[in-house]
């Protein structure tokens, strides 16, 4: 049984967007990030879209931030660009202004779902589902990425369609552009892409991998050498 929408509403409100980070991760805020030429663009539409998250909150607009490998020319690269941290950005604004969101990887998602089949399990696999349906900001960090069977494929379509049926904000990061979703998920990709080109403002994210410049820094800071 689907628990009741006050009681849901109520629950909903408590989930804060940055609850499940760590000390580092909350320190990701559009105060601290390092903001430069290749990604001042990234940051502008998304503190655009926090500054009017009301008004996407009645649309229902979403965010699919990606960096995909065959898309990258030159030197660029697809990975370490700072989709996460950019997330992140939003994720610990979001808690600041007290706006309810849940921030997930795709597989806490699946093992929160899969967990409730446990004989044991407190929860419901209703509740956990009308969770991910009504939660008013849901953040999906690294869609894609795990092996899907047709049952994970089947749960994400169904929570991606609810989420767009009832207008609420989806903020997805993930390494493949919408084309090639279909690739991951023969089932249902095409479906699930067509979705995020309807309901997503586009970002996409190739550039430099920040991982390497991150490695270079703390090499210099600990040794005074260059790496
Ligand atoms: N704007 C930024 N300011 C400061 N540090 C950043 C910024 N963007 C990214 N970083 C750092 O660079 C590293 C890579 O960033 P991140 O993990 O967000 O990349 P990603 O695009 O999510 O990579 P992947 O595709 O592999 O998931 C991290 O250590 C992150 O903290
Ligand atoms: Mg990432």
């Amino acid at each position: 049984m689907e628990p009741c929408s006050c009681l849901l509403d109520r629950q909903l409100t408590k989930y804060t967007a940055n609850s499940s980070f760590n000390y580092e991760q909350k320190q990701h805020t559009f105060k601290n990030a390092d903001i430069d030429a290749k990604n001042a663009q990234h940051f502008a539409m998304v503190t655009k879209f926090v500054d009017n998250i009301e008004a996407h909150q009645e649309k229902g607009t979403w965010l699919y931030i990606f960096g995909d490998e065959t898309r990258i020319k030159g030197n660029q690269s697809a990975y370490g660009t700072g989709k996460t941290y950019l997330m992140d950005c939003i994720a610990n604004a979001l808690a600041e202004r007290r706006i309810p969101g849940l921030y997930v990887t795709e597989e806490t998602l699946f093992g929160d779902i899969r967990s409730t089949y446990s004989r044991n399990s407190e929860e419901s696999e209703t509740e956990v589902l009308s969770r991910y349906y009504n939660v008013p900001v849901l953040m999906i960090d690294d869609l894609f990425t795990a092996s899907y069977s047709e049952w994970a494929e089947g749960k994400l379509y169904s929570i991606l369609n609810e989420r767009m049926d009832k207008n609420k904000i989806t903020i997805i990061t993930s390494n493949y552009a919408t084309e090639r979703i279909h690739l991951r998920l023969p089932l249902n990709g095409r479906k699930i892409a067509s979705r995020i080109i309807g309901q997503a403002q586009r970002i996409e994210m190739i550039g430099p991998d920040r991982r390497e410049k991150k490695a270079r820094d703390r090499f210099q800071l600990e040794t005074g050498n260059e790496l």
